[in-house]
């Protein structure tokens, strides 16, 4: 099987996402298709399973042009894409979820499907409950559910935006395993990633978009500065390190204990001060998530206490935390960040501080304005957030938080960012924290957590080590610790 895209184009208002591309893709080979924020990677990947129709130009399957005007028309051709942001129904099982996408051949029968499920979940060794609520899984499991998702509708070519951000080192090394077994059958694989390290670890071909347009293509092995220098035209510097925290106390956890289904976090005591960076390490499951969730008063903690700059806050809302300066931002950005059908204006009026009854749209959209410049947003303050290209979500997200946090909980916060926007996200945070916020976040990047925090927390299967600080530890040791070596 040969994929060839011929000079696609295909343009947002002013802004061409395509502009005259032409790539060709070839059977059991995995690609890479890197490109900065906004440089029309998922545009393009879109164009091809049917997401978004071209204005001009071809696609042809085995030498034949192809209409492809649908994503059900896409999966015809044997062609499905993993989305930047998980799309599937929370409240459902994992089994009723692969059901929902397939046609009414498996509808009838859930124990095939059942077994179907299993077996593939197993041939890619995946680790898979049916039965588990799909509200349960990590950003990465509910990804795995529809890539076999995906096979069952007979796709040939697989394609996959951003699956590694926000999921954990293992699952990773599990999702990788996974199509290098896929591409070994046969089926083209296409990775699109801001990571150089997994373009480097799983692709034999990296084609590089820069505006719209191919700057280059590369096979491996490949040299990362020749990549970054394709992407971006130039080398971006390079990271600062930091050093903080030394104010007043922010946050105090006292035999903090959390816990939800399989997870269960007892005894945490903790100190955060103003200024301070706490890395979270750990896999998707192993607690992370839900104790950032409890010091937000977004779960109800079982026993303990929680005191916010003083303030006993245990078992308050998470309006009670806001309103004294706490700050979420969650992974999915789409699902809990924000709101899908409004634009920048309308998410901006949400966060204000004290709504007014009548709404003045003119000075709303000014202020949406100033804020998208102030964040370099490509938009508009009309763009509807899920217009906007994942790395500009996620600047959203930044932009919707409130000026001055006293403490600031993030998850991945640089998810899907291309290093110079990500550089741009911490350079952000890092000014936040001279002026006292405090910040704990979760990333699975290792690099990432060695590099910001100040000191680092690692959870794994419900365990916590204790505070460590981050000149005294490095990557190895931090991922024996998640592994649950030495906690
Ligand atoms: N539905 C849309 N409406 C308006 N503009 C859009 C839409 N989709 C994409 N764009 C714009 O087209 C350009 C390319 O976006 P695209 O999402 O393809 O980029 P990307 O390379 O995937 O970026 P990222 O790494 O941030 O995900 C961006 O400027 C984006 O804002
Ligand atoms: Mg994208």
């Amino acid at each position: 099987m040969k994929v060839e895209l011929r000079d696609i184009y295909k343009s947002f208002g002013p802004v061409r996402a395509s502009d005259g591309l032409r790539v060709t893709f070839e059977s059991g080979r995995i690609y890479g298709l890197l490109g900065e924020n906004g440089a029309g990677k998922t545009t393009l990947m879109k164009i091809l399973a049917g997401f978004l129709s071209l204005e001009a130009g071809e696609i042809l399957i085995a030498g034949r042009p192809v209409r492809i005007k649908s994503p059900a028309q896409a999966l015809d051709q044997g062609i499905g894409m993993l989305q930047q942001d998980p799309f599937d129904f929370l409240p459902f099982t994992v089994l009723d979820n692969f059901l929902l996408g397939r046609n009414a051949g498996w509808r009838i029968n859930r124990k095939k499907a059942k077994l179907w499920l299993k077996e593939q979940a197993e041939f890619l060794h995946f680790q898979l409950n049916p039965n588990a609520l799909e509200r349960s899984l990590s950003v990465g499991e509910r990804q795995q559910i529809e890539i076999i998702g995906l096979l069952a509708s007979g796709v040939k070519v697989l394609i996959l935006d951003e699956p590694t951000t926000g999921i954990s080192a293992s699952q990773k090394s599990s999702l990788f395993a996974g199509l290098r077994l896929l591409a070994g059958q046969g089926n083209i694989i296409i990775l699109v990633s801001h990571k150089l390290a997994d373009i480097q670890d799983l692709c034999q071909q990296v084609i590089v978009l820069r505006q719209g347009r191919v700057a280059g293509e590369v096979q491996a092995p490949f040299d990362t500065d020749k990549l970054v220098q394709l992407m971006f035209g130039r080398l971006p510097e390079m990271q600062t390190g930091k050093k903080g925290g030394s104010g007043a106390l922010v946050l105090e956890l006292s035999n903090f204990c959390i816990e939800e289904q399989r997870i269960c976090i007892s005894n945490l005591s903790l100190s955060v001060r103003q200024g301070e960076v706490i890395g979270l390490a750990g896999t998707g499951g192993s607690g992370r998530r839900l104790f950032l969730q409890g010091c937000a008063g977004l779960r109800k903690i079982r026993e303990g206490k929680i005191r916010l700059c003083g303030t006993d806050l245990t078992g308050q809302s998470y309006q009670r935390f806001r309103s004294l300066g706490t700050a979420y931002v969650p992974a999915a950005r789409l699902e809990e960040g924000m709101i899908r059908g409004l634009n920048l204006t309308e998410h901006f009026l949400l966060t204000e501080e004290d709504p007014h009854f009548v709404i003045d749209w003119v000075k709303s959209g000014t202020r949406a304005a100033s804020r998208i410049q102030a964040f370099n947003i490509i938009g508009t303050p009309e763009t509807r957030v899920e217009s906007l290209s994942g790395g500009n979500q996620q600047r959203t997200l930044l932009a919707l938080l409130p000026d001055h946090p006293v403490l600031l909980l993030l998850e991945h916060p640089t998810r899907g960012l291309d290093i110079d926007s990500a550089k741009w996200v911490w350079d952000k945070l890092m000014t936040r924290c001279e002026q006292g916020t405090a910040i704990l976040f979760i990333s699975s990047d290792l690099d990432e957590i060695m590099e910001h925090s100040d000191l680092i927390l690692v959870f794994s299967g419900s365990q916590i080590s204790r505070l460590l600080k981050t000149e005294e530890t490095n990557a190895q040791q931090l991922a024996e610790m998640i592994g649950g070596k030495g906690l």
